[in-house]
């Protein structure tokens, strides 16, 4: 395994790697890696020839009261369990190496930026698509794999690549859980002992959800009400949104016959979490 910091030094190593036939395989993060991350590794290794990971704690997706001076940054250990998996290659360039000074250029998913996450984090899909779309000049992927995890930056990521004529293919890989079914994040890292506990809240809200769907339950309106219920057992969690939207537009639907998406974010004390569960078309 190679760790590459410079942007033209992991461009030349991919097109070397596609001169010789072989397929790269890309695998955005931000660090602080869990089980999540790695699955999104083995799956690019079974589909790839070269698997890239990054590391890189994009500055720009995070807003100013948000987190991004304490974000965990765990590269040692990252990289020993990047190492485990056979990852080719590790790109973690410096903040100045991805935003030289006078950069001024940004990619914007109009509309798609401003729901869900996007409406209660403003500027944040602009700094990941932004990111993403410099880490895709760079790396040169041909495919590029993203966790369901983060539901609405898969529609955001999605459009872009469709708008922009990106020649890269997202593969999208299901939500890895903790055993009592708590969503993997960096973020969970922040959880005291009791916020950990608290945090279960959204996996059972969900879960709810997708039993009274499982019984022929179609209303938005009726499993977001349960949803919703289910959440309010634990006050301490305070919910941003819960909501039930097509997976592609994020716009709401009012039943989910055709399959929809139901995401939930709430703050546990004051960290941001978000899960979601992809209902099936009937
Ligand atoms: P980060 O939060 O580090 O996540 C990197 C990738 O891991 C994302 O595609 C995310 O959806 C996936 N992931 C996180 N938790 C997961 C879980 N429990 N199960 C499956 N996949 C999971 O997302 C970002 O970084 C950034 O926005 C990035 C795309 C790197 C741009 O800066």
């Amino acid at each position: 395994m190679e760790i590459i910091d410079t942007a033209a030094a992991m461009t030349a190593i991919s097109r070397q790697a596609h001169r010789e036939g072989k397929r790269v395989g890309f695998v955005p993060t931000m660090g602080a890696l869990h089980r999540g991350h790695i699955s999104l590794v083995r799956a690019a290794h079974e589909q790839t020839d070269i698997v890239v990971a990054s590391i890189f704690v994009n500055p720009t997706q995070f807003g100013p009261a948000e987190d991004f001076s304490k974000y965990p940054r765990t590269f040692a250990k990252d990289s020993v369990m990047l190492a485990a998996e056979k990852t080719n290659y590790i790109f973690s360039p410096s903040v100045e190496e991805m935003y030289p000074k006078g950069a001024t250029t940004w990619v914007d998913v109009e509309g798609l930026s401003g729901k869900l996450d996007g409406r209660s984090r403003p500027g944040h899909f602009r700094g990941v698509t932004t990111v993403v779309s410099k880490l895709f000049n760079i790396v040169q992927p041909d495919l590029a794999f993203f966790g369901q995890k983060d539901a609405a930056q898969v529609a955001v990521i999605r459009k872009m690549v469709r708008d922009l004529n990106f020649p890269v293919r997202i593969v999208v890989c299901p939500i890895i859980r903790e055993i009592d079914a708590l969503a993997m994040s960096s973020r969970n890292a922040y959880l005291n002992p009791e916020q950990r506990n608290q945090a279960l809240v959204l996996s059972q809200a969900l879960q709810k959800v997708e039993k009274l769907a499982a019984q022929g339950e179609t209303s938005a309106e009726t499993l977001i009400a349960a949803g919703r219920q289910a959440m309010a057992l634990e006050p301490s969690v305070r919910l941003d949104y819960l909501e039930v939207v097509n997976p592609d537009t994020l716009e709401p639907v009012p039943d989910v016959g055709q399959g929809a998406l139901v995401a939930v974010a709430a703050y546990v004390g004051t960290t941001r979490l978000i899960d979601n569960l992809l209902i099936p078309a009937r």
